[in-house]
């Protein structure tokens, strides 16, 4: 079950960039086994941001503690990162092995797991990430194709078992199947564990089926999380952010003020359903 993961005020400025601050006073509360999307524009803040969450970068300035307790060193540091985990943006800063298979396995390997345990870890890891194993547990991760690179990044996060999965930008690159095999592993790993999962976006669209609670990023501030009901109410100012409110989260929205809610705005048959029930009302 993760912990709660906490930054406080938190700004950071890359050494040598001669540049200002990248994040400033950032506060973020991630409560155990919640979605959250973090979403900005390029170049607002969150890759960098998603390091720091996950224990690779220290923040310049602020907070960070987990379960209660303070991050202030660098063993601290590599604690937080056995509870946190984050899928790069790019495949390749992830990957290093020789082979699909090895690089999976390294994670549970270093965690003590031999034989059909670590056998068992790494098919599910795969499994849940929409990677075929039989097919390409024997390539070099390097050999294969964006996508295929991506999904072994994916099953290497998972099969470590992190409390809290920080994943940046997972859907790119990813086909409607795999996108929507990796929504549903995600809800799937999140149930099982009690895992909370931080996903960050530059879109809202993949995400907006998942993620509960949303925090904007602009140029290194981020505002207070919202509900998926507030950002969908929120409609210009999130066109001002470079980013776009999803079709169905704009109908969620449009619906929503002549009172009518829907379940899942995200099925068509949920929306076909909802709007003939209430035509039926009218009707009586
Ligand atoms: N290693 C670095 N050294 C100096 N500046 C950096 C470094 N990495 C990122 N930056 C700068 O920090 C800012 C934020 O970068 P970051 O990668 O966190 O943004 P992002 O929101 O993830 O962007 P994208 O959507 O393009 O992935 C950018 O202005 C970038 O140029
Ligand atoms: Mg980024």
């Amino acid at each position: 079950m993760a912990q709660k993961l906490i930054l406080e005020s938190v700004s950071y400025s890359y050494p040598f960039s001669g540049s200002p601050p990248v994040l400033k006073d950032v506060n973020l509360v991630v409560d155990p086994g919640e979605v959250i999307c973090i979403a900005g524009r390029n170049g607002s803040g969150k890759s960098t941001l998603s390091q720091i969450c996950a224990g690779l970068l220290f923040p310049t300035g602020g907070k960070l503690s987990y379960g209660g307790s303070r991050i202030k060193t660098r063993r601290d540091m590599s604690g937080l990162r056995k509870n946190v985990c984050l899928l790069f943006q790019s495949p390749e800063d992830q990957l290093f092995a020789d082979t699909v298979l090895a690089d999976i396995s390294f994670g549970p390997r270093n965690h003590g797991l031999r034989g059909s345990e670590l056998q068992a870890i790494v098919r599910e890891s795969a499994e849940m990430a929409g990677l075929d194993i039989e097919r390409l547990g024997d390539r070099s991760p390097f050999s294969l194709s964006g996508g295929e690179k991506r999904m072994v990044a994916l099953a290497g996060v998972f099969a470590l078992r992190p409390e809290i999965l920080v994943l940046d930008e997972p859907f790119t690159g990813l086909d409607h199947t795999h996108r929507e095999h990796l929504r549903e592993s995600l809800a799937r790993y999140r149930e099982s564990r009690g895992a909370s999962l931080v996903i960050v976006s530059h879109e809202l669209s993949n995400v907006w089926p998942v993620a509960v609670k949303y925090g904007l990023l602009a140029d290194g501030k981020l505002a207070g999380l919202r509900s998926r009901a507030e950002i969908a109410a929120e409609k210009d100012g999130i066109s001002r952010l470079g980013l776009r409110l999803p079709q169905w989260g704009a109908l969620e929205h449009e619906l929503r003020r002549i009172n009518i809610e829907l379940d899942d705005p995200s099925d068509y048959h949920v929306i076909a359903e909802t709007i003939r029930s209430y035509k039926e009302g009218q009707d009586d």
